[in-house]
């Protein structure tokens, strides 16, 4: 599994993410841009190093030749936790200027799951419109948004029902968080 981080807020949801997808054994490749890296600092007391920790292989935006920037490089599927809307911008328009931009333009034209976690409020047009070219060139659209019909009880409790929607769109089998109906 491919997992990109990009500068917008919601670094949480990744580390979430990365936790789940280690306790589902998924081998994970992860891409985050300087703009992540950026947010880490203002978000958590975390260094870079210890979310690398948290993946098999870890790469810098910068590292063009990665395998994951190659179509013939075999993998299930890629999320962009949480997906500035630069990044989404970009991956909307088919620009594949950095590793995470060029790791989602291979999956798309694989045609393999893209799922895309955008963070920003409220979204102007360009953002609307970008989107909706995403979601037409086949990515999955999945806001950080969770619902609160589960009666979460801590931000984690939030940050789960997000993950959840992500394993499930990934295909990862893997009970993180109630359902409706639990
Ligand atoms: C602390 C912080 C929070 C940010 N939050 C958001 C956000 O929620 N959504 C967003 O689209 N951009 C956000 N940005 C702006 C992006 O980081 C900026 O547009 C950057 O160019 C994104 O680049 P990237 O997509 O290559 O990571 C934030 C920046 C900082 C420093």
């Amino acid at each position: 599994m491919v997992v990109g981080i990009s500068g917008a807020s919601g670094l949480p949801y990744a580390l979430d993410l990365l936790s789940a997808l280690k306790a589902a054994g998924v081998e994970v490749h992860l891409v985050a841009t300087r703009g992540a890296l950026e947010v880490l600092k203002s978000e958590t007391e975390l260094k870079p190093e210890a979310l690398f920790a948290l993946a098999h292989r870890h790469y810098r935006e910068d590292e063009l030749a990665a395998p994951i920037a190659s179509g013939s490089f075999a993998t299930r599927g890629m999320v962009v936790v949480p997906t500035s809307q630069t990044t989404l911008a970009k991956i909307a328009a088919g620009i594949a200027d950095n590793l995470l931009t060029r790791a989602a333009f291979v999956h798309l034209k694989e045609r393999r799951p893209l799922v895309l976690v955008p963070r920003e409020t409220p979204l102007p047009l360009p953002a609307l419109k970008a989107m909706l070219d995403a979601a037409e060139a086949g990515a999955v659209i999945l806001p950080a948004s969770p619902g609160f019909y589960h009666r979460p009880r801590s931000v984690e409790d939030l940050v789960r029902f997000v993950t959840q929607r992500i394993l499930d769109h990934l295909g990862v089998p893997l009970e993180w968080a109630p359902r409706w109906g639990d």
